[in-house]
């Protein structure tokens, strides 16, 4: 029996910063015994959501692309961790849209009251990670808070985010005091039995 966490890779940037935390993170899990499952969001191609609110009628998406492969996972997963960089003061566009494409577990909860996951089931974590190239006090909120809302419409309690400013080029969080340490922290407690 083990614990599966579903990593999620919301930058375009190949082995960017944020997928150097996220690689740092479900390393740690795995190494605690996790099965790990890691998918670059940029290369499953999702779509926007087009707002047609077939999910209203059956708690299920009708846009058939890259979502097909998570929506198993997303709904399962003990343990969810997305890394996504800041761009634009937001989450990457890549991460952005597959929150929004998250809109069928919001309808099944709300509209159809029907439970995501099955009584008693376990506890499930989740951690966002992120990198912004700038240090402005509030670079990481718009992101904080759809991250937020990402936990809460899949039913995950948050351990923790990790959330690293004035990282801009590609390998600098190599460099960043403490972020590995932190990663590795947060992919065991992912990662953990429950
Ligand atoms: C299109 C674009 C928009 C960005 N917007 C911001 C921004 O609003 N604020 C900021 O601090 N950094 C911004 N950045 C910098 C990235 O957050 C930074 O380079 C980060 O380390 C990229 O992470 P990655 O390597 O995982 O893609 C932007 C970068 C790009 C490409």
């Amino acid at each position: 029996m083990s614990v599966t966490v579903l990593g999620l890779a919301g930058s375009p940037r190949r082995k960017g910063n944020t997928e150097t935390l996220l690689d740092w993170t479900l390393d740690a899990a795995a190494d605690v015994g996790a099965d790990v499952v890691k998918y670059r969001l940029r290369e499953l191609d999702i779509g926007c959501c087009i707002a047609c609110d077939g999910c209203a009628e059956g708690g299920e998406c009708i846009v058939a692309d890259g979502m097909d492969k998570l929506y198993p996972l997303l709904r399962e997963a003990d343990s969810i961790v997305l890394a996504a960089p800041i761009f634009s003061m937001g989450m990457s566009a890549q991460a952005k849209a597959m929150v929004d494409r998250c809109q069928p577990f919001w309808a099944m909860k709300y509209l159809l009251k029907q439970p995501l996951r099955p009584d008693g089931a376990p506890e499930r974590r989740g951690a966002f990670l992120s990198c912004a190239g700038t240090r402005f006090s509030t670079v990481f909120d718009g992101a904080r808070q759809v991250a937020n809302y990402f936990w809460h419409v899949l039913e995950i309690q948050p351990i923790g985010d990790l959330l690293c400013p004035g990282v801009d080029a590609k390998g600098e969080i190599e460099d960043y005091p403490s972020a590995r340490t932190v990663a590795e922290d947060i992919g065991r407690r992912l990662g953990e039995l429950r």
